[in-house]
């Protein structure tokens, strides 16, 4: 027989052949799309940093979410921006909360197969912009504790589905489950921002939420992103302490993180795209210098098969379209 008796490139020949042979496949239902939600606006403002994002009113986020399920993204996790930030960050859990708001609204009015997730965590809401209490310049660990679990439970009352703790302090998933248990919410789950990295990734998210650090970095709690054995003890802990599902922020950086985690434990595994990922590829694509929908595919196809079952995206909405 002639070389070559294999030819690869019998099975490229058609879409439809690549279809039957395709390995990964994108869908709306991997999607979870971020919405940043403040308190103080009437009317939605584009946030300059994330070209395509908008900070929502109270008053329009629902009209957000219906068109986001009409199109095939039915879950969203929500970040408050409130009036008020203290040193306790006092308006985190409070029942009139921007975030407690808006998950009533949203279970009450939008379809019921609609997930509604919030995050948890702090650093919107204290004047310092760090994820917990400080003191003496540092974070309190356990102080914080304490108040993640009030703040989770605040959205479990309103009928949030998952929680997602995202401060990256130690016990925080062990002490949400236990509040949230307390309370009488066994069945709202936990999405613990696992392996959390200190990302200059961040940046456009503390641009738009306005949650930049007041001094010093997040270093001493988010982890460095040249550990990934370390990355990998961080979600056997949350595992430990209860969470449901394991999430890898960022993702592009950490696709290695996230194979290594969906094959050592075989959890449902989130990926989060982060806001610099997201307007990086912003960026080159109103330059021209890349093609958006293209690129974008092609990112999200790339993070489930690092094995990533979800992918919190600010992509969501337009990625829904693409993909029909
Ligand atoms: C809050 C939080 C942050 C992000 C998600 N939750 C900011 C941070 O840790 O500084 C970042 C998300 C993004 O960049 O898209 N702790
Ligand atoms: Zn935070």
């Amino acid at each position: 027989m002639s070389f070559p008796a294999l030819r690869m490139r019998r099975l490229r020949r058609t879409s439809v052949i690549r279809d039957l042979v395709r390995e990964v496949k994108l869908q709306k239902s991997d999607l979870i799309q971020p919405l940043f939600i403040e308190e103080d606006l009437t009317a939605d403002t584009p946030i300059s940093t994330m070209p395509g994002q908008r900070r929502f009113s109270p008053g329009s986020v629902m009209r957000e979410a219906t068109t986001l399920a009409d199109r095939g993204i039915k879950a969203v996790i929500l970040f408050g921006i409130p009036r008020v930030k203290d040193e306790a960050g006092s308006s985190a859990d409070v029942a009139e909360g921007v975030v407690q708001k808006a998950i009533r609204q949203l279970k009450s009015e939008l379809a019921s197969d609609v997930v509604v997730m919030a995050d948890v965590c702090m650093c919107q809401y204290t004047n310092h912009g760090h994820c917990g209490i400080v003191r003496n310049g540092e974070i309190d660990n356990d102080e914080t504790l304490e108040r993640l679990g009030s703040i989770a439970v605040s959205y479990a009352q309103e009928g949030a589905d998952i929680v997602g703790p995202s401060a990256m302090i130690d016990g925080q998933v062990k002490t949400i489950r236990e509040a949230l248990d307390d309370h009488g919410f066994k069945d709202v789950a936990i999405m613990a921002y696992a392996a959390k990295h200190a990302s200059s990734f961040f940046g456009p998210f503390r641009e738009a939420a306005f949650s930049a650090p007041e001094f010093g970095d997040r270093r001493s709690y988010q982890m460095d992103y040249s550990n990934p054995d370390e990355a990998i003890r961080e979600v056997a802990l949350d595992i430990q302490e209860g969470a449901d599902i394991v999430m890898v922020k960022p993702a592009l950086a950490y696709l290695d993180i996230v194979r290594r985690v969906k094959d050592r434990f075989s959890m449902p595994t989130a990926a989060y795209n982060v806001s610099g990922e997201y307007s990086m590829v912003k960026a080159a694509a109103r330059e021209g210098w890349i093609d958006e929908r293209s690129a974008v595919l092609e990112i999200l196809t790339s993070i489930k098969r690092a094995g990533a079952d979800m992918i919190l995206t600010y992509h969501a909405k337009e990625a829904a379209e693409w993909l029909g």
